[in-house]
């Protein structure tokens, strides 16, 4: 844990809100470091620095795709009740860990002044709430189940189009391997995770999957069986894992790799310029279809900020959380991050590309909540199945991993 720092993008010279200048700093605790991620981040900070000259943003980002090294510093940061003037957290089972912890404010007052009851979907505001206070601010809505493909590599290797389903993803998968290119990338061992959640969606079918995060759900079931042997086959086709999930994107951009299952981030890293991203050519150089057998489901999850209690600058949190709220803001973020907007009232004509499909797909889909990024599950089942995974990569035993996961939804599951 010590050895984990905030990257301190250049917002000043001492964090939580000490003077600076004369300023007061406002800490914004994220996991927004990498390529392509800090480029929204970035756009946000632009107009709250605009908005708030008084202030000066630090940036106590943690390096580390999907945040489990920044999650791991902000526990020891809440429990020394030293937390950040403002957190990324997701809504769903892992914003109510917060909230049961009694680590975060109320914001009905901010609902209240800004009238957002209305602007965010109310099953979105449900996943940030308990007894009708809310407790964050929704940015966006990221979606997981993305399989993201190389149109050129998959011609090579004479696979017609994106596989519907988990069989023809299996036979595509193989063809590629005939060719010498890697069949499927993949990243640190989250992103095997990741993958899992969307192979249990396209074996199991969208009822069957939320029906795994309910009271008594069967995770001894036949049809998870059959799901984690498939799991099992695909990742036999997996390249070396790579150390995070952007150079395992970059595989597929560059012609080396076929596939990659990522959150629609990547398309954010893909496609923003040189700099914070890629600069790839959309359809040419990297693709997209809903991850094999998951079409019409949108596997969903959303990042949102939050006024821990204690937090040094008050004031400059909620500052923080107005720009997170409006329109401007979210509309600046979400087209360099590759989500859509939380607010239902965003500038559609900013979102085009994949984007426009995402926002389609999101009103028309059936939803499912994300393993990996904190809707289903809360932390702690999240960190058993983390560690399942792991030994399951090690030992090829899908029995056991199976076991592994109806023993940590029995202990964790609410
Ligand atoms: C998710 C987060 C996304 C993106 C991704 C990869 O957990 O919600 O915004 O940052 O991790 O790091």
């Amino acid at each position: 844990m010590l050895g984990l720092s905030a990257c301190g993008g250049g917002g000043g010279d001492t964090a939580g809100g000490q003077p600076s200048g004369g300023k007061q700093q406002v800490e914004v605790f994220s996991w927004w470091t990498g390529p392509g991620e800090a480029d929204g981040l970035q756009a946000m900070r632009q107009i709250f620095e605009q908005q708030n000259p008084g202030q000066t943003f630090f940036d106590a980002a943690v390096a580390g795709g999907s945040g489990d090294k920044a999650k791991a510093l902000l526990a020891s940061k809440l429990q020394a009740d030293t937390p950040p003037d403002t957190f990324q957290g997701h809504a769903g089972a892992e914003l109510q860990g917060y909230i049961k912890a009694g680590d975060l404010e109320e914001l009905n007052f901010l609902y209240d002044e800004l009238k957002l009851q209305d602007v965010f979907p109310s099953q979105l505001i449900e996943q940030i709430s308990v007894d009708g206070k809310i407790y964050s601010v929704p940015v966006n809505i990221h979606r997981s189940n993305v399989l993201w493909f190389n149109p050129a590599v998959l011609k090579e290797a004479g696979v017609a189009g994106a596989p519907k389903s988990i069989e023809e993803f299996l036979t595509a998968l193989e063809k590629v391997k005939a060719t010498g290119k890697i069949p499927l990338s993949i990243g640190s061992e989250w992103t095997a995770v990741h993958l899992l959640e969307s192979v249990l969606l396209g074996s199991l079918g969208t009822d069957a999957y939320n029906a795994l995060f309910l009271p008594g759900a069967d995770w001894n079931s036949a049809g998870v069986t059959k799901a984690l042997e498939d799991f099992k086959k695909i990742m036999s086709y997996a390249g070396d894992p790579q150390d995070d999930w952007q150079p395992a994107a970059k595989q597929v951009a560059d012609g080396e790799a076929a596939f990659n299952v990522m959150g629609d981030w990547a398309y954010g890293y893909f496609h923003n310029p040189p700099e914070g991203g890629l600069g790839k050519t959309s359809k040419t150089d990297f693709d997209w279809a809903p991850s094999p057998g998951t079409e019409g489901t949108y596997l969903w999850l959303s990042d949102s900020f939050t006024l821990p209690k204690g937090a040094k600058n008050r004031d400059g949190a909620v500052a923080w959380l107005k720009v997170a709220a409006s329109k401007e803001g979210q509309d600046a973020f979400n087209p360099k991050k590759g989500s859509i907007p939380a607010r239902k009232d965003a500038d559609q004509a900013l979102y085009t590309d994949y984007l426009a499909d995402a926002l389609k797909d999101w009103s028309a889909d059936k939803l499912a909540g994300s393993i990996q990024h904190g809707v289903a599950v809360n932390q702690p089942w999240l960190a058993e199945i983390n560690t399942q995974v792991g030994l399951f990569l090690g030992t090829q035993d899908v029995a056991a991993l199976q076991k592994g996961l109806a023993d940590a939804a029995a202990a964790n599951a609410q």
